[in-house]
């Protein structure tokens, strides 16, 4: 069973011998492991169950360790990167020989960010190479937002979790790419698009396929919890099932059952509550979950985002 703790010499130590770790940032934990390491790539992959065409997150603490595995940064990238890292936004971008293509499923780019979390900038800068880390969940689960919900999960099966409290920013990171120098968000997270906006104007959104593996990560059927999720006829609920609102209580849902995402409708409370509730849900005694989605800007699309691929299955 995984030791949790937050010993950076420890981590240090497991990730140098070539092992997995739980590392917490400001999005969701990852499951890290060092990315110029075949070996500590493929265990990631055996870890999580995950398929091999879902390419991995490579995280650093400075650009100019992400200089060193990138051959371009076009001008809105930088401009994203200066306004945005550390933060919750990975950017796709061309990668050098040193990253493999297990790394990045055989795609020419590689995804990359600085992520946000102070015991994460203090291990990736005690390291001298960069950390491949998809969320700590089993593929398709919920992502984790606590150092217990990579424990409970995948505890068995890596030596090491840092503990990093709670999340801060609940959702991942935005993921963008550029397409003749232009932006355009394959994931919607943690950067709102307004955000990303305000920085290099207009950006395109491209996050519907389903099953491309050009595109991948956008499975549509992700996030989910084991129960069946509803996004409609919040009126019908029952006695047994659950609810997941954005402020709203309901008369017909027993309080034990109802989760509230921001009592004042803040979105980075909803955000940063979103998977920790879901997992509560998916854990009472009730037959099914019924979530409300929130207005479709800022954090409230992302979210959006996440409770529909959630209810995909069902
Ligand atoms: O917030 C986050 O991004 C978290 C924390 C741990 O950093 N990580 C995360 O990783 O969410 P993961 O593996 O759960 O999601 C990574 C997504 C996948 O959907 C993958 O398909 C996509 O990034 N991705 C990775 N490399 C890509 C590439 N070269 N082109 C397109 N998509 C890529
Ligand atoms: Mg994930």
């Amino acid at each position: 069973m995984a030791h949790i703790g937050t010993d950076i010499n420890l981590a240090k130590y497991w990730l140098t011998a070539g092992n997995v770790v739980g590392m917490p940032t400001e999005t969701v934990y990852g499951l890290a492991g060092n990315a110029f390491n075949d070996d500590a790539v493929l265990r990631i992959f055996q870890v999580k169950n995950r398929p091999h065409f879902d390419p991995l997150i490579v995280h650093a603490d400075s650009l100019a360790k992400i200089a060193q595995f990138v051959t371009d940064f076009p001008r809105q990238a930088r401009q994203l990167a200066e306004a945005f890292w550390p933060g919750p936004l990975t950017l796709l971008l061309p990668k050098t020989a040193a990253i493999s293509d297990l790394v990045t499923s055989g795609l020419d780019t590689v995804a990359v960010r600085i992520p946000q979390h102070p015991l994460a900038l203090r291990l990736l800068a005690a390291l001298d190479f960069p950390l491949a880390a998809p969320s700590a969940n089993p593929f398709g689960y919920i992502s984790p937002t606590s150092a217990a919900h990579v424990a409970a999960q995948l505890g068995a099966q890596i030596p090491y979790i840092l503990d990093g409290g709670q999340s801060a920013v609940g959702i991942e990171s935005t993921i963008v790419g550029f397409v003749s120098g232009q932006a355009v968000v394959y994931r919607l997270g943690g950067t709102s698009v307004e955000a990303l906006e305000s920085v290099v104007g207009k950006v395109q959104v491209h996050t519907h396929s389903t099953s491309n593996p050009a595109a991948p990560g956008m499975l549509k059927s992700h996030y989910s919890p084991r129960k069946p999720l509803f996004l409609s006829n919040l009126a019908t609920a029952q006695a047994n099932w659950g609810s997941l609102t954005f402020s709203s209580v309901l008369a017909n849902v027993p309080m034990a059952h109802q989760r509230i995402l921001s009592p004042t409708q803040s979105y980075t409370e909803a955000a940063k509550h979103l998977f920790g509730y879901l997992r509560q849900l998916d854990d009472l005694p009730i037959e099914a979950i019924y979530a409300e989605l929130l207005p479709e800007e800022y954090l409230g699309r992302a979210i959006n985002d996440r409770l529909r691929r959630a209810a995909a299955d069902h």
